[in-house]
């Protein structure tokens, strides 16, 4: 199906496209939309300190790289209009990944092998320190194919200008493989044989997979016979990335890392659910065959690094500061009425410094720390107790644009008769989370954050944990309820969910960290094992009407052992 454009229209297009049989990606969905700019562009819920262009559409993030001191992030854009199409590589600059400055697009169709749309790819540094870019292009019959671009002038730390020699396309699909599925090539990686090896993301009937391709030059590929990875029932595989996770601390590695002491990461973004899974295995570098450890699945049922509105992910490594960054896309959840009438839409999520946990089983994810410079005013709540069905307002600071950290804790309570578990929601948080909602009473939780939320509470958008007995263990369940985010009709309301892989009965606590903006929630719970993003767009609680509570709809009373929460400030984001 189509790049998403506002959800519920979206929505409607796969709806129809798959009562009516047809599977493929048109990509072209709302074509009398496509060039329509805005003559004002609405500020109301633009967001504050999140990744935005001036206006129009943006989807997926694009060959992030770092180079002589310059952090770079292309994205997918639509220069004309506020729904997806006209696509190019956008361009913007920054010394911290919180102040941007916009360039001229770096990629847009020119050529045959991309006249029909410059869609999305990744960014390799080869050991000389040239940076290059492979992205996919969409040719005169519509064929997906790879291409490659280079910088004009490589002492230019901007990489202002990109040529695209005219032996492009370097792969173009052969006649076994979908040519309207095969698309959006990953960073390479310098095998032992010191040859390059790239995935393409695909499908073969139902089974998504991973394409591998190997080259010597950089220039001619030749595609391995076996897929990388495939997995039955996925559908077309968006945006694949495929990097090595140190075993033990937080250290990022280079994607070309090979040695020991390391697993590896390979993620999808499906198409089909508009959600995206990972798997962490052992890639074996001499037969180049990659094996997810049997701890997760291996289907839309399996590990995200987001639960909510978070697609099209790519990471990239920071040699500055040592460390794995993720970027990833957080779509709009109004109509696509709305967006052409707020003139923008989709943000990027703020980026997050990604590792593996200690356990292996899973990656954890944290802000980056340069977000902390933006942060303001501040507010400190230590060891407050929140009564069964109670709730207090965090005062004193403006929360539409803050960052907020809460620690409960729960030790002193008997957690042996809490709510059972079913066992039949094992794979399914979110079913889970919809019926248990916010205002559903349980023995311990619901409880957490109350954020965007109006004076009345009318509005707002509700950030919990609940805790179930599963036999000998505890299930932790994290929720963000977006039901009650808005008056506005005409919007998608979903509550997203994830489990939080805790011993909550060996640490007594957990945390929670929400960054709201505006239009945005990102949360990360028990220090980024379960993150989820939401856009809600209030009709109240805007501004200075938005408010920040603490609330416990559970049975058992809980203790906020601290809260802090400042208010962010403004970066220069995309200013011209
Ligand atoms: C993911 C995606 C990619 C494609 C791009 C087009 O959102 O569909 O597969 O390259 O967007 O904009």
């Amino acid at each position: 199906m189509g790049t998403p454009h506002g959800v519920l229209g979206t929505w409607v297009v796969i709806l129809l496209l798959h009562w009516c049989g047809l599977g493929e990606a048109s990509h072209q969905v709302f074509t009398e939309l496509q060039s329509v700019s805005p003559a004002v562009v609405d500020t109301k819920l633009r967001t504050g300190y999140h990744f935005q262009p001036p206006k129009h559409w943006i989807n997926d993030p694009n060959g992030p790289l770092y180079y002589k001191g310059i952090y770079h992030l292309f994205y997918q854009y639509n220069p004309k209009g506020a729904v997806w199409g006209n696509i190019v590589w956008a361009h913007s600059i920054s010394k911290d990944l919180i102040n941007w400055i916009p360039l001229e697009p770096a990629i847009y169709p020119t050529k045959p092998f991309d006249i029909n749309g410059c869609w999305s790819g990744s960014a390799t540094i080869l050991q000389d320190g040239t940076p290059i870019i492979l992205y996919t292009g969409i040719d005169p019959k519509e064929h997906q194919v790879q291409n490659i671009a280079f910088p004009k002038n490589l002492s230019d730390p901007y990489l202002q200008e990109w040529v695209k020699p005219d032996y492009n396309p370097i792969i173009a699909p052969t006649v076994r493989l979908n040519a309207s599925a095969f698309r959006d090539p990953t960073t390479a990686w310098l095998g032992l044989d010191k040859h390059w090896r790239v995935l393409v993301g695909s499908k073969w009937n139902k089974r998504g997979k991973a394409i591998l391709y190997r080259s010597r030059d950089f220039k001619n590929w030749t595609m391995v016979k076996h897929p990388f990875h495939s997995a039955v029932n996925t559908g077309m595989w968006e945006c694949p990335d495929f990097y090595p996770v140190a075993e033990k601390g937080k250290i990022g590695l280079d994607t070309s890392m090979h040695g020991r002491g390391m697993k590896h990461v390979l993620k999808v973004s499906l198409d089909l659910t508009r959600f995206e899974y990972y798997t962490i295995g052992t890639y074996d570098h001499t037969t180049d065959r990659y094996l997810p450890d049997a701890t997760a699945m291996d289907n839309s049922s399996g590990l995200r690094y987001d639960y909510g509105n978070f697609y099209a992910s790519k990471t990239f490594y920071d040699p500055e500061k040592k460390r794995r960054i993720l970027w990833g896309w957080a779509n709009e959840s109004d109509s696509v009425d709305a967006d052409k009438a707020k003139g923008w839409a989709g943000i990027q999520a703020i980026p997050r410094t990604i590792w593996l946990d200690p356990s292996g089983r899973q990656l954890l994810q944290w802000p980056i720390e340069e977000l902390r410079t933006l942060r303001g005013k501040q507010v400190h709540i230590r060891d407050k107790i929140v009564k069964s069905g109670d709730y207090f307002e965090v005062k004193g600071i403006q929360t539409a644009q803050a960052d907020v950290k809460v620690e409960f804790d729960v030790s002193s309570l008997n957690l042996e008769k809490v709510e059972p578990f079913d066992y039949a929601f094992s794979n399914d948080a979110q079913a889970l989370c919809k019926i248990k909602g916010a205002d559903v009473k349980g023995r311990v939780g619901p409880f957490g954050l109350w954020v965007l939320a109006s004076s009345n509470m009318q509005e707002k958008t509700a950030v919990f944990f609940r805790i179930f007995k599963a036999g000998e263990k505890h299930v932790v369940l994290m929720c963000q309820d977006t039901t009650r985010s808005s008056l506005s009709p005409d919007l998608y309301k979903p509550t997203f969910a994830g489990f939080v892989d805790l011993d909550i009965k060996k640490t007594g606590k957990i945390s929670l960290r929400s960054l709201i903006d505006h239009s945005v929630v990102e949360s990360f719970g028990e220090k980024g094992k379960t993150c989820i993003t939401s856009r809600v767009y209030p009709s109240l609680a805007i501004g200075s009407d938005a408010h920040l509570f603490v609330f416990n709809n559970g049975e058992e009373n809980i203790r906020v052992s601290k809260l802090k929460s400042w208010e962010m400030k403004r970066p220069s984001m995309n200013e011209a």
